[in-house]
């Protein structure tokens, strides 16, 4: 995969934070009251990190439950509609293949963001993750299901292209998650992922290290 779909993924995003709620999500209503049931259940006591934050539909439920939040995403555009919606969260904008820290967090949480994530970055990206994690941490991750890729307009091998309201069209990485690979590819990594659906379309995950690996 190219650094360059990865970056154009980033512009994308950037150009696409005034009408994201509404084309990502339909009925923002109906979609807050599914998120705060599921981010319910998940429970992110603690102190929590989100990546890839978007506009902060889920930033805000994740506040409701965090002793701390910090939100991160690439784009400035997003993250100004993110810190409306939470403003007791702090957030940064960061590149997170290039983002460092000092903090570990109990629970790191990033929704619609793996399936971004390309295969020649995913090792990394987790080893990094086994870094920003606590002892007794773990990760949660929402994402879409494959049996929901056919919506996309596939344009090389985990490369879809999207088109915004202003008739732009940018390439971006797409992964959508097959349950059963993902929890196998992550046991190689040193992960035991457990991975339930949520409706026909979103999964839910959560991952911990492996002791000893
Ligand atoms: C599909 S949106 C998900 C937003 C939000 N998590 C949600 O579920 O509504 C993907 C997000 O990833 C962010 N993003 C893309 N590349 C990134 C990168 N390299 N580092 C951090 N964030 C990135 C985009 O700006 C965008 O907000």
């Amino acid at each position: 995969m190219s650094d360059d779909v990865v970056a154009e993924q980033v512009r994308y995003y950037r150009r696409r934070a005034g009408e994201y709620d509404a084309t990502a999500y339909g009925d923002v209503g109906a979609a807050r009251e599914r998120i705060a049931r599921l981010v319910a259940r998940m429970r992110p006591a603690g102190r929590v990190l989100e990546i890839a934050c978007g506009t902060g539909l889920w930033t805000e439920a994740l506040a409701a439950h965090a002793e701390s939040l910090l939100a991160i995403d690439a784009a400035p555009e997003t993250i100004a509609i993110a810190r409306e919606r939470a403003p007791g969260a702090a957030f940064e904008v960061a590149d997170v293949f290039a983002w460092t820290t000092a903090e570990q967090f109990d629970v790191v949480f990033f929704s619609a963001w793996l399936s971004h994530v390309p295969d020649s970055r995913f090792p990394a990206f987790w080893a990094q993750l086994r870094g920003l994690l606590t002892d007794g941490g773990r990760v949660w991750f929402l994402d879409e299901h494959v049996d929901e890729q056919a919506k996309e307009a596939w344009v090389g091998d985990q490369i879809v292209e999207r088109t915004l309201q202003d008739g732009g069209t940018f390439r971006i990485v797409k992964q959508f998650i097959d349950p059963a690979t993902l929890v196998g590819r992550l046991r190689g990594l040193g992960w035991d992922c457990r991975i339930e659906r949520d409706g026909t379309d979103w999964i839910l995950g959560e991952a911990r290290p492996v002791a000893g690996r």
